[in-house]
């Protein structure tokens, strides 16, 4: 096991997170919980599809909820490259690790390549999409939480340290992880492209499936205030950890269940990450156990995740023992 070098220069330029697209049964529960609770932008919708982007955003969409019949999924998760030269080169950098590619035509989307990564993750990438207007300073339109802008996606992967060597390879570089306790055995990775924290999570457990979503918001009172209004409009117990603050990434945050049992996370800021000397940040995992305050993630946080379409989830060959609000409350009585 090792802490790996970002590529630099990179194979191809990564700019950041960009975008989810999920399935959902019931387009209405899905508007009434994203749009009416949460507070994001439509910028596009029919009988097939939501189109959202949060308040800040200048980009078509950060997530997209196609109607589905089947199980909910995750079709794929997005990745912003800078030109279309880029995505010329992300082609040749996946075809030589071994990994098809191809390119496709999506709504909203320049130039699209769909591969795989390393872990089996479904990516789409593009460099251009159509814009809208940005409605930081609209504030007539700012509802519920406000949210801002995708900023960070959590997959789950029994193979954490090959996606870190991975993504490594394709220049994210690592800001922080969690080791197991006197090991460089690796249980989750943070890993950056835009100069914040992260801009793709991977966490130890069944996967590849998709932990979460996460997106900005302007501070630490809408994460309290997406509790009250998600309570009025009846999504109280879609709160499923949180509000508290985070070890890795130091954010307050808090994680909604959508009605599909999609993950959607809400958090206030990052710091900066971009200086060649800065080192990734190591936690032991024992920290979970050892929080300044707060309470650990209930076991489902865990073990429940979206599955990617198509794709059977690999058990890890030791499964994890995480500590868990069930034992942290056996613990205590
Ligand atoms: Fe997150």
């Amino acid at each position: 096991m090792s802490i790996p070098r970002a590529a630099y220069p990179p194979p191809f330029n990564t700019t950041r997170a960009s975008h989810a697209v999920l399935t959902v049964k019931d387009l209405g529960a899905s508007r009434a919980f994203y749009v009416d609770a949460m507070g994001f932008v439509v910028s596009e919708e029919d009988g097939e599809a939501i189109y959202l982007r949060g308040l800040e955003e200048a980009c078509h969409h950060s997530l997209v909820l196609k109607r589905c019949d089947g199980p909910p999924v995750c079709e794929r998760i997005g990745l912003r490259v800078y030109t279309e030269d880029d995505l010329e080169r992300a082609k040749s950098h996946f075809e030589r690790a071994g990994l098809p590619a191809r390119f496709v035509d999506v709504p909203h989307h320049g130039r699209t390549l769909h591969v795989a990564d390393a872990v089996g993750t479904p990516l789409e990438l593009c460099a251009t999409m159509t814009t809208m207007p940005r409605m930081v300073v609209q504030f007539q339109a700012f509802k519920g939480p406000c949210p801002h802008r995708i900023d960070h996606f959590q997959v789950v992967t029994p193979e954490v340290q090959r996606a870190c060597d991975f993504y490594a390879e394709m220049g994210f570089r690592l800001s922080e992880y969690i080791a197991v306790d006197g090991t460089d055995d690796l249980v989750f990775v943070f890993l950056q492209r835009k100069g914040n924290p992260h801009d793709i999570v991977f966490a130890g457990g069944a996967g590849p499936r998709l932990h979460h979503v996460a997106f900005t918001v302007p501070d630490a009172q809408h994460i309290i205030h997406a509790c009250d209004v998600a309570g009025s409009f009846g999504f109280g117990t879609h709160l499923e950890h949180g509000p508290a603050r985070h070890g890795p990434g130091h954010a307050l945050f808090a994680y909604f269940r959508d009605p599909d049992g999609h993950r959607v996370e809400l958090f206030n800021t990052h710091y900066q990450m971009m200086d060649i000397e800065n080192e990734p940040v190591r936690w032991n995992l024992s920290y979970m156990r050892n929080r300044p305050w707060g309470l650990p993630p209930r076991a489902k946080w865990f073990r429940e995740a979206s599955p990617f379409a198509g794709i059977a989830p690999t058990e890890p060959a030791r499964p994890g023992a995480p500590f868990t609000l069930e034992k942290f409350l056996l613990e205590a009585q």
